[in-house]
């Protein structure tokens, strides 16, 4: 900002006042762009209080944002700090971003698949939230690993390995910093105009020319009703394309934890082995997501005209070892020690152990996955209170399915707790989370549509004449 604009805005700023739009927004009403460029500059530099935007948060749960609205708080949030601008890596930078999800661990193999393939990927990552896990929590398991890297230190490693995942600073998108976790501790995560504007704002600050979202529909998804997340999709999709990004978003299936680990150490773990070509039965869908979110990323960079020819190239990224060495070349550059890469099993030491046993024979029907993720969260792997430390090696691992047929006394999981007194709770929870019955259950499609463009905004059109 020059000082003219310094001026104008701080003179715009002193007009306003917090109070009069948390009324605003209990009371039902819509806020234009200035209103929401003040609440949000005020999170971000921190001259509201963290009770009125947690008021305000509240009322803007219960009452909605509408379209323009979420534009607008996705623009002032990305505005809000420094911004990277990709053009001088030569590359065109593309990014996927997920809604969140338990076990979801996707970024670890569409970042290495995606650079492989020609492409720039510059990822700013949140950390757990709600009953998800955290991108970054997952990646400081690795030690020395660092996140906050200066805009500097992410050019660099960009330049050098062609992907790098990082958080938020006090200087990149510091509004979804404060907000992010402001939200977490307030229950006013799930909303999709906050989830969007939370979302978006991270990636158009990253400048890029593409972005794949992964929305999540069922039992672990933030929203869990498929309309509310072809909303969530839709509305992204749109808002993405209108600051000129070009974007699809995949409608994924979150009625189980993906893959076999959900927790921090174990799903890096499960990553490594996938980019070295294993084919552990219960890591599949990780595998078969990841190459179909990379087949679209490589496709929307430019790269194949198809997004199945995308997700041939990446499979070619990940069989012959490329998407490997830049995953290792990415972490020794934020600083982690690839040596922990040498033996996964041996690194992994949590505080205690315990294996959850099938209670009954019959096929896994149900599994209630966001009470999957809270018992992740309670074996030590997410925190109760914003900024508590995390265990690296807490977690589960699920030895069945949806649709698996189990007899009594098999192992169901095993569960990785900081202390022993840590496993009680989630013993319980996953029991109570899951259904054995006599019948097989319905599978439910990976990916469930697409959401392009057009697609999006002609949803977005019918909702408005309905
Ligand atoms: N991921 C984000 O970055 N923000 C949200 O609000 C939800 C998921």
């Amino acid at each position: 900002m020059n000082e003219i604009e310094r001026a104008g805005a701080t003179q715009d700023r002193t007009r306003l006042h917090m109070i009069d739009l948390i009324r605003k927004k209990r009371d039902g009403g819509t806020l234009d762009a200035r209103e929401l460029s003040f609440l949000v500059a005020g999170a971000a530099d921190e001259s509201i209080p963290l009770e009125q935007l947690a008021a305000w948060l509240m009322a803007a749960w219960l009452r909605g944002l509408s379209l323009e609205e979420t534009r607008s708080m996705a623009m002032a949030m990305r505005d809000s700090g420094e911004k990277f601008d990709p053009r001088n890596l030569g590359k065109v930078a593309v990014d996927k971003h997920s809604t969140g999800g338990v076990g979801d661990k996707t970024s670890f193999l569409v970042a290495p698949l995606a650079a492989a393939c020609g492409l720039a990927v510059p990822m700013i990552s949140g950390r757990a939230l709600g009953h998800t896990g955290g991108t970054l929590d997952k990646l400081e398991a690795i030690p020395g690993y660092r996140t906050a890297l200066t805009l500097a230190e992410f050019e660099a490693v960009l330049k050098r390995c062609g992907a790098s995942i990082v958080s938020q600073t006090p200087t990149l998108v510091p509004a979804d910093r404060i907000l992010y976790a402001l939200r977490d501790r307030t229950g006013t995560v799930e909303n999709p105009g906050l989830i969007c504007a939370s979302i978006l704002s991270k990636k158009l600050a990253a400048g890029l020319n593409a972005l794949v979202l992964d929305v999540k529909t069922g039992s672990g998804a933030f929203l869990r009703k498929r309309e509310d997340a072809d909303y969530l999709a839709a509305l992204m999709v749109a808002t993405a394309e209108a600051a000129g990004t070009r974007t699809a978003a995949l409608m994924t299936d979150m009625s189980q934890p993906l893959g076999r680990m959900a927790g921090n150490w174990i799903e890096i773990a499960e990553c490594v082995e996938l980019l070295r070509g294993g084919r552990a039965a219960g890591s599949e869908d990780v595998r078969e997501l990841s190459l179909l979110l990379a087949g679209w990323m490589i496709h929307l960079g430019g790269k194949t005209d198809t997004p199945q020819a995308g997700y041939q190239l990446a499979e070619a990224a990940l069989m012959d070892g490329s998407a490997l060495s830049v995953f290792l070349k990415m972490v020794d550059a934020q600083g982690g020690d690839v040596s922990v890469f040498d033996d996964l099993r041996r690194f992994h030491k949590p505080g205690a152990t315990d294996v959850l046993e099938a209670w009954q024979g019959g096929f896994v029907t149900e599994m209630d996955t966001t009470a999957l993720g809270w018992a992740v969260q309670r074996l030590g792997a997410g925190r109760e209170k914003a900024g508590e430390p995390v265990d690296p090696h807490a977690g589960i691992e699920f030895h069945a399915r949806r649709g698996t047929r189990v007899e009594k006394g098999q192992p169901f999981a095993t569960l990785y707790a900081t202390k022993q007194e840590m496993l009680a709770e989630p013993l319980e929870l996953i029991r109570k989370a899951v259904t054995i019955a006599e019948t097989a259950p319905e599978i439910v499609p990976l990916v469930s549509g697409v959401f392009r463009r057009e697609s999006a905004e002609s949803f977005l059109a019918s909702l408005t004449r309905s």
